[in-house]
């Protein structure tokens, strides 16, 4: 029964997660070693039984019973204390389990939540579902059986050869002279199973994705009438996947076949050897009966043990697919010793900022930008130019790749990310509501925030009133995507949530893009009254709203082109003036 060594690899590391569990996985070995050991005492009785009992006329009849009745009792007790034993490693071995799994589910859900935001947006979310859920999943059912099973069908299987070797080693040898043709089936089988395994939690990753993506766009499905098409796509991918699983079955059933047929061969060989070493008086009738009922107990492990070999074999994808998330590189790596900076300015300095999210497709080409605290900075420029990349930038969601960022004269590098970011407020360019109340919504990452902070927040962003006309006011709650507020209130929310953190640095991407003209000048002369005293960066395409700021950068090639006041840039002619007509036009027009 050979592994590869590559297919280790991952249990070895999977055991690894075992070792604060010592104290509890040794006792549930050797529960498991006794009880396996237990399990092989029976047929050898039966040898004495037979030979001593049964089959002779040497000790008087009274002797022969009670030897025949201590026997029996023996029976009972052994079963009694191998029934103790195996229910103390039934539980130790689950509760040792299940923990490891939890804490790999932890450690990968906790990764999922630091990975680089490119990995993440470069992969579908359904197939990252699926490796928290499904693959941990089958890792469980892998490391239970590699571990339980493995060893303990491996003691029994050790503890039967050792007696059947005891009894009579030729014939064992004769026995497992079949070995071999097993061992060769189970080997081709094993590199069948491994790829075939590989193959349905990729499949069922697919198909999860496939879910996930149609659920979650289901107003544009709806609205494109696609359902057929979806339907069919997850149809196609269902498919897919009960095709992947019958030929993970087909190949367990074959193996499994084969190796119960080189069994009962091996019984047959015994019987036909063994049998005429009775008649030749070279084998007592016990010994053979002992042999046979060993090779009938033989089954057992090695049905087992050649099962676990396919579950390790299927299993190595899953542990594999875990690994490759735990194993991504941090991107934003963390400072040994991070700043805090107590009394944040909000003074924000790019000095030749390079940045690319792929290789060497540069999205900013050496950006310059030194922005003054309290000061209010609007970033205009066509759709892809890397506006918002500037503001996830800000927020250290991407590390540059050459030039750095300063903070209040700090690089953002060296600072306590998590202080730093309760500093920061921001209203996304999507701006997407956390499952719960508008009241946790507008708190979020603020547990002890005031009642009254919410509500004076919530008025500054002109949402106070129609939050008190919602059946349960504060209270109510919004969908996983906030489906039941409109983009304008929940894009209020937003601006509200951003401004209860009392920020240092506000940054707003397109914040008001979604409210119709009125509301968005009141919003704007709110939004002026939220950003005295702080830095505030504002990302729009509507120039009308960037009037009042204090500097306008227009960014075009990576770079800022132009840069001034809106009077400034209107006159000088360029590009803002360019944009400012085409605006004007339409909104003439
Ligand atoms: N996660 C990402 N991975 C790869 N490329 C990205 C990613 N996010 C943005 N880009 C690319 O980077 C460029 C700048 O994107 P960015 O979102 O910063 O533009 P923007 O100026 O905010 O545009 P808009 O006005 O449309 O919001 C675009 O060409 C975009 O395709
Ligand atoms: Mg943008």
């Amino acid at each position: 029964m050979k592994l590869g060594r590559g297919d280790f690899k991952p249990y070895i590391r999977l055991l690894a997660y075992c070792k604060p569990y010592m104290s509890r996985l040794i006792p549930a070995v050797v529960c498991m070693a006794i009880s396996s050991l237990l399990a092989v005492i029976p047929p050898w009785m039966i040898k004495y039984i037979v030979d001593d009992v049964l089959d002779t006329k040497n000790s008087s009849t009274e002797a022969r019973l009670s030897i025949l009745a201590l026997f029996a009792g023996g029976v009972v007790l052994i079963s009694v204390f191998k029934a103790m034993f195996s229910y103390c490693h039934g539980y130790l071995m689950a509760w040792v389990g299940q923990k490891v799994i939890m804490d790999i589910r932890l450690e990968l859900y906790d990764k999922t939540q630091k990975l680089s935001l490119r990995i993440l947006y470069r992969r579908r979310m359904g197939e990252f579902m699926s490796r928290i859920t499904n693959d941990v999943s089958t890792l469980q059912g892998t490391l239970a059986s590699v571990v339980v099973d493995l060893i303990s069908q491996s003691i029994t299987f050790l503890g039967i050869l050792g007696f059947m070797f005891f009894i009579n080693w030729t014939l064992t040898l004769c026995a497992f002279a079949i070995l071999p043709i097993a061992t060769l089936a189970i080997d081709r089988a094993s590199a069948k199973l491994r790829v075939v395994g590989g193959h349905i939690q990729e499949q069922l990753a697919q198909l999860s994705a496939i879910a996930q993506e149609s659920l979650s766009s289901v107003r544009i499905v709806r609205a494109f009438a696609t359902e057929k098409q979806e339907y069919d796509r997850f149809d196609a991918q269902s498919r897919s996947h009960f095709k992947a699983i019958i030929r993970g079955a087909q190949t367990r059933g074959l193996l499994e076949g084969f190796v119960e047929v080189v069994l009962f061969a091996a019984l047959a060989l015994i019987l036909l050897l063994g049998g005429h070493g009775v008649v030749e008086d070279r084998l007592t009738t016990g010994e053979l009966m002992a042999f046979l009922t060993y090779i009938g107990l033989l089954v057992q492990p090695v049905r087992v043990i050649s099962r676990v070999i396919s579950a390790i074999q299927q299993g190595v994808p899953s542990a594999e697919r875990v690994f490759e998330i735990l194993d991504e590189r941090d991107e934003v790596l963390l400072p040994a010793n991070p700043i805090l900076i107590p009394d944040m300015k909000g003074k924000i300095v790019f000095e030749n900022v390079w940045f690319a999210y792929e290789g060497e497709h540069w999205i900013l080409e050496g950006l310059n930008l030194s922005i003054e605290p309290g000061e209010r900075i609007a970033i205009v420029g066509e759709t892809g130019a890397g506006k918002s990349t500037i503001a996830d930038l800000v927020l250290r969601f991407y590390d540059p790749a050459k030039g750095r960022i300063l903070i209040d004269g700090i690089d953002l590098r060296e600072l306590n990310l998590t202080e730093y970011r309760k500093r920061v407020g921001v209203v996304p360019q999507d701006p997407v509501l956390m499952k719960g109340s508008i009241a946790y919504n507008i708190s979020y990452g603020l547990p002890n925030c005031s009642v009254q902070a919410i509500k004076s927040a919530a008025r500054m962003s002109e949402i106070d009133e129609f939050i008190l006309s919602l059946p349960e006011g504060y209270d109510t709650e919004v969908g996983e995507r906030g489906v039941t507020l409109s983009g304008g209130q929940r894009q209020r929310v937003a601006i509200a949530r951003a401004i209860v953190r009392n920020p240092a640095i506000l940054l707003m991407d397109e914040a008001t893009s979604s409210l119709d003209a009125l509301v968005e000048s009141q919003v704007q002369s709110a939004m002026n009254e939220a950003m005295k005293g702080r830095t505030s960066l504002v990302i729009a395409h509507r120039l009308s709203t960037i009037r009042e700021a204090d500097r306008i950068f227009v960014i075009s090639e990576g770079n800022i082109v132009e840069e001034g006041r809106h009077e400034e840039l209107v006159m000088s002619r360029g590009h803002y003036y360019n944009l400012y007509q085409l605006q004007k036009g339409i909104t003439d027009a």
